[in-house]
């Protein structure tokens, strides 16, 4: 069977991969082109191939060369990826970029997702491509960010999935009820109807506490010091909460801190306020880092002060959740999010379709975070599973409405339970 080359070209357009830029040296210059048939071959010892087209000026330049650089490029590295596979006129394809050489002398981007170093080993014949097969000599993984797509002749990002289950959790029901002075008993039955539907709520912080009996996993505690672990843990809570930009003793206190819960056998949840200010991105992402290092098992990234649009909020959480899941101790991203300009439930859609399967709420929505039936509401719709029922959600923030004598800003808590 003969196959028609435009169909050929047509199947292989369907295949996605990444694009990385192949690099040589030549003499005292350097030069570089766009490849998307790079491979890796073997882990020990480790190889990777790149399948050239014969009839281009880099092959010829890797043949006399011996050694050739693979630079992953980063989803926000399109102009580079165009640029050297020749579709944009240029008179040096490696002006204003981060190049620099490594071992071999051929240059790597330094701000690409990762870079491998290699020496020619192998170089078999394939049609009108050579195979080549690079022993790795160097290799870094320098900006940890989402990877750029190549896909029916188009560039692209990784697709946005929806993930298969949210959880809610409740930090913001025990400081709300005490602003709206609602009696202690009444909070405490709130937080435990809250519990029972598999809600965690945080029942303790530095200003007071709701009885916390009942599964430890569903309560939390604020803390500040690390002196208040002993307390939170022996009055039943499960999960330590802190706010990682304002404990005493700054990286030194969260790690004494962090070693508490961990004697005391708690899940520690580090927070981090206005985190999707794009002026403070790269301020998150580098604490976003330290903080996994230094063992904390869960990152909260707080709206704050700053409203955020879905555009920044997906942003910032396509690099964090790639960091959290990639860090050598991956830890698990929640969000709280504010219900600002009809925009909380837009911003919550964001944070599932980039990765985030933990939602912080306050039942009713009462101090402006998104309400946790409305993100259940969403959940539902989009056909995510959420552990918390609805109808134990909806009888809570009920009662709530019951004790604050007026209606919620909560949007979904009245709509008929099907
Ligand atoms: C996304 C993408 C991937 C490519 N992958 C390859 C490849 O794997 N091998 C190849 O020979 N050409 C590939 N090309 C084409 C080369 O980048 C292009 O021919 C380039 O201009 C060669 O440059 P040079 O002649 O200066 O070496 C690709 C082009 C694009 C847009």
């Amino acid at each position: 069977m003969t196959i028609d080359p435009d169909t050929f070209r047509s199947v292989l357009a369907q295949w996605p991969s990444g694009v990385s830029v192949v690099t040589t040296v030549a003499g005292d210059g350097w030069h570089g082109m766009t490849a998307s048939s790079f491979s890796s071959v073997s882990v020990d010892p480790p190889l990777i191939l790149v399948c050239l087209n014969r009839r281009i000026t880099t092959h010829a330049l890797i043949e006399a060369s011996g050694v050739f650089a693979v630079s992953v490029l980063a989803k926000d590295q399109t102009v580079i990826g165009r640029r050297f596979a020749g579709q944009e006129r240029v008179a040096d394809r490696f002006a204003g970029g981060a190049w620099q050489t490594r071992v071999t002398g051929a240059p790597v981007l330094t701000d690409a997702v990762g870079w491998l170093d290699c020496r020619v080993v192998h170089a078999y014949a394939g049609g009108d491509h050579t195979i080549f097969v690079g022993a790795v000599l160097g290799a870094a993984t320098e900006r940890v960010v989402a990877p750029l797509l190549f896909h029916s002749r188009a560039w692209g990002q990784l697709a946005d999935v929806l993930p298969d289950a949210v959880g809610v959790a409740d930090s913001g029901l025990l400081s709300a009820l005490r602003h709206h002075a609602v009696p202690a008993g009444a909070a405490g039955t709130l937080a435990t109807a809250l519990r029972a539907a598999g809600v965690r709520v945080r029942v303790r912080d530095p200003h007071g506490c709701l009885t916390s009996a009942g599964d430890r996993r569903t309560a939390t505690a604020l803390v500040a010091t690390a002196d208040e672990v002993a307390d939170a843990a022996l009055g039943g809570a499960g999960v330590l909460e802190l706010p990682a930009g304002d404990t005493s003793g700054g990286a030194a206190g969260t790690r004494h801190i962090l070693e508490e819960a961990r004697r005391y056998d708690m899940t520690a949840a580090c927070w981090l306020p206005d985190a999707f200010a794009p002026a403070r991105a790269g301020e998150v992402l580098a604490a976003v880092d330290a903080l996994a290092a230094l063992g904390c098992d869960e990152i909260g990234l707080d709206e704050g002060a700053e409203a955020a649009s879905p555009r920044q909020v997906r942003a910032l959480l396509q690099d964090a959740t790639v960091r959290a899941s990639t860090s050598p101790r991956p830890v698990s991203l929640r969000v709280r999010l504010r219900d600002r300009h009809g925009l909380g439930l837009v911003n919550a859609l964001t944070a599932m379709k980039s990765g985030v399967r933990h939602f912080d709420t306050t039942l009713g929505g009462i101090d402006g975070v998104l309400a946790c039936e409305d993100v259940q509401f969403l959940a539902d719709r989009l056909g995510v599973a959420c552990d918390s029922p609805r109808a134990a959600l909806v009888a809570a923030a009920a009662d709530l409405e019951r004790h604050l004598g007026g209606a919620l800003p909560g949007r979904t808590y009245r709509v008929p339970i099907s």
